[in-house]
């Protein structure tokens, strides 16, 4: 099996992440808005100031020294010992390949082994079937629906 591992997103690797980004119509609740992605030197560049914040670790997954996917571990809560967990695959040519589901186990291992963490929970659009299946395959427990969101959370 091929190894993916889990990076600190530094400015280049997001700009590799975003060189190769589709955007995907499942995470527009109003499908009407969806807008292929475009590369952008600069929106990479903000994207990834806007991120330098505390309490949260943007990454990315590697494969074979390229990027295929990003993820955030954010509003770590070091006294609730909870986070929040979110991902994204690069693009179509590798999502449906079993990686997002290896990397939401690689985020959940970091968030309890090096941050500590008791607790992560995920949100995502009741619409976006592939990502709740990929959450509970993951082991996440559905929580419940709130404000147009469904909510889960993986306990240690
Ligand atoms: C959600 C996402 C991260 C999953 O990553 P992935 O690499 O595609 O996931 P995997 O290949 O590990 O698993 C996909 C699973 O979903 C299933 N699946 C595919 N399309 C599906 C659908 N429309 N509804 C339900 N399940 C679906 C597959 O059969 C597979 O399950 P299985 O292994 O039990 O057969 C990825 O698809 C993605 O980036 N989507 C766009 C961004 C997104 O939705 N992010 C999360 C919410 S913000």
């Amino acid at each position: 099996m091929e190894e993916i591992s889990l990076r600190f997103m530094t400015r280049e690797l997001c700009h590799q992440f975003f060189r190769g980004h589709e955007s995907d119509p499942a995470v527009y609740a109003d499908e009407s808005q969806f807008q292929p992605y475009v590369y952008s030197e600069e929106a990479a560049d903000r994207f990834y100031e806007r991120k330098q914040v505390p309490g949260r670790l943007e990454l990315v997954a590697m494969l074979d020294g390229r990027t295929i996917g990003h993820v955030q571990l954010k509003n770590i809560d070091a006294e609730k010992q909870e986070c929040e967990f979110g991902f994204h695959m690069q693009n179509d040519s590798v999502k449906g390949l079993g990686y997002g589901t290896r990397i939401a186990w690689l985020a959940l291992a970091y968030a309890f082994e090096r941050l500590g963490m008791d607790a992560v929970y995920a949100y995502t659009l009741p619409k976006n079937t592939r990502s709740r299946h990929v959450l509970e395959k993951a082991g996440f427990r559905y929580i419940d629906e709130q404000d147009g969101y469904c909510y889960y959370r993986y306990e240690r």
